[in-house]
């Protein structure tokens, strides 16, 4: 998929590189990304809402992978920018992200997060809960300044996905519950705190879905809550922002569709739902991150020891694993792995792949299909773009490998793999301990 092929050496080529040329430039573990393929990703979003004639705004959301190149390249696609943390607006920030298209998200920004983004002049928070609601306006009434805020609702709808990871439930610990009334006495009272300025609502169900139900459902029932506000009330909402969530294909069974039909079901469900009620079409946002990044992500390992277990299993380790990407060891998923050194070569047995780190539960892939491993090989797992680097960790003091950004037959390191000093350079032996020279 994307710009990735076999090449004449019978090698994986991504972007343009052959991948045993990456892993001789950059060693490994290593993080591939194709940036053609997450403009492609970008692009398909932007142009999906586009032919929907709604105003829009696609909000990136940088939790998926937030480092500073990838905030680059979703500035010149011309969209928005999701953080969750001062380190996510930092990096924004830093990387010239423009200010009023970033949305602050999360339910417990702290104060500093807050006067951080605030000074910023940001283009929204998203609001989570009511001691928030109050702290913002406080914050903002100190800096003289109106912010502006989408309320986050838990609209109750249940999106088919991994339980760990659904958010659109009623026990969540995010956002205003919509069924037991406290959304609306939430837009009542945001509504009237005069440093805040409502701009609509906001949900997310869930994550990596297939079906367009959720989504449709999602839409219609913040529709019917719009309506029911205005008519009660009187607020008018400007935005209706559906969150992220798109799934994508990691393995075989993962059936996801053109993000294309997803747009087209909650745009649709937007404009049957308003144009009847002579309420103004709002904008509509949405914050794809891992449908963005995901399968534009390639992991590239050197493949070390073997264990084989006759009549049992056979272990092949990689110097890499759960401090890289430590998805499989959380919610169980699964990823397609190849040799990206014998691309073509025929499967003849069937392995797992291990992760080095001194845990079981380190384990990348189950029963994978491989021509016969040995020492040195080059494994590539695929779609790794996505919450990998993201969630990496220094568990076992492993470094975190680098990333290269590759296109048109070039690549870029944009993030350099961590050096030793990284790993003590914020420790410090007390005075009182013998010192070392
Ligand atoms: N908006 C909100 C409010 C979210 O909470 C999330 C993800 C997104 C957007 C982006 O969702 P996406 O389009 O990437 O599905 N670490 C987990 C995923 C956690 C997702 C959390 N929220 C994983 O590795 O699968």
């Amino acid at each position: 998929h994307g710009t990735s092929k076999i090449n004449d050496q019978g090698h994986l080529e991504i972007g343009g590189v052959d991948a045993t040329h990456l892993v001789a430039e950059y060693g490994t573990p290593l993080y591939v990304f194709d940036e053609a393929l997450i403009r492609q990703r970008c692009r398909e979003f932007v142009e999906a809402f586009q032919a929907s004639g709604l105003k829009f705004q696609v909000a990136y959301a940088s939790k998926a992978f937030c480092v500073m190149a990838m905030c680059r390249i979703v500035e010149e696609e011309g969209m928005s920018l999701d953080v969750v943390s001062d380190g996510e607006l930092y990096t924004a920030l830093q990387a010239g992200f423009p200010a009023e298209r970033i949305h602050f998200h999360g339910n417990n920004k702290t104060v500093d997060e807050i006067e951080m983004a605030i000074d910023a002049k940001i283009g929204c928070f998203v609001v989570d809960n009511f001691i928030e609601l109050q702290l913002l306006n406080a914050i903002a009434g100190d800096k003289r300044q109106k912010v502006k805020v989408l309320l986050r609702i838990t609209p109750g709808v249940e999106a088919h996905t991994h339980e760990y990871i659904s958010t659109g439930q009623t026990d969540s610990k995010f956002g205003f519950d919509l069924g037991n009334g406290s959304a609306f006495e939430a837009i009542k009272e945001a509504d009237s705190l005069s440093n805040l300025d409502l701009l609509g609502i906001h949900s997310h169900i869930g994550s990596q879905i297939f079906e367009v139900e959720g989504f449709r459902m999602a839409a219609e029932k913040m529709a019917a809550f719009a309506v029911h506000v205005r008519q009660e009330t009187g607020v008018t909402f400007k935005v209706i922002n559906l969150g992220g969530g798109f799934g994508i294909r990691y393995v075989d069974g993962h059936t996801p569709l053109p993000v294309a039909v997803y747009v087209e079901a909650i745009t649709d469900a937007i404009k049957q739902n308003f144009g009847s009620n002579e309420y103004p079409l709002p904008e509509i946002w949405v914050e794809p991150g891992r449908s963005i990044v995901g399968d534009a992500g390639t992991t590239l390992y050197t493949v070390g020891t073997t264990k084989d277990i006759p009549g049992v299993r056979k272990y092949v380790a990689v110097d890499g694993g759960m401090t890289d990407n430590p998805r499989p060891a959380l919610y169980e998923s699964e990823y397609e792995a190849m040799l990206a050194n014998r691309a073509k070569e025929q499967a003849e047995e069937v392995v797992s792949i291990a992760g080095k780190c001194c845990e079981s539960g380190d384990m990348l892939i189950w029963d994978l299909n491989l021509p016969k491993v040995k020492a040195g090989d080059v494994l590539a797992v695929s779609c790794t773009g996505a919450y990998n680097y993201a969630m990496a960790s220094n568990y076992n003091r492993i470094r975190r490998p680098g990333v290269v950004f590759v296109k048109d037959g070039q690549s870029d390191i944009v993030v350099k793999r961590e050096s030793f000093d990284n790993i003590i350079g914020n420790d410090i032996i007390p005075a009182r301990m013998k010192q070392v020279s």
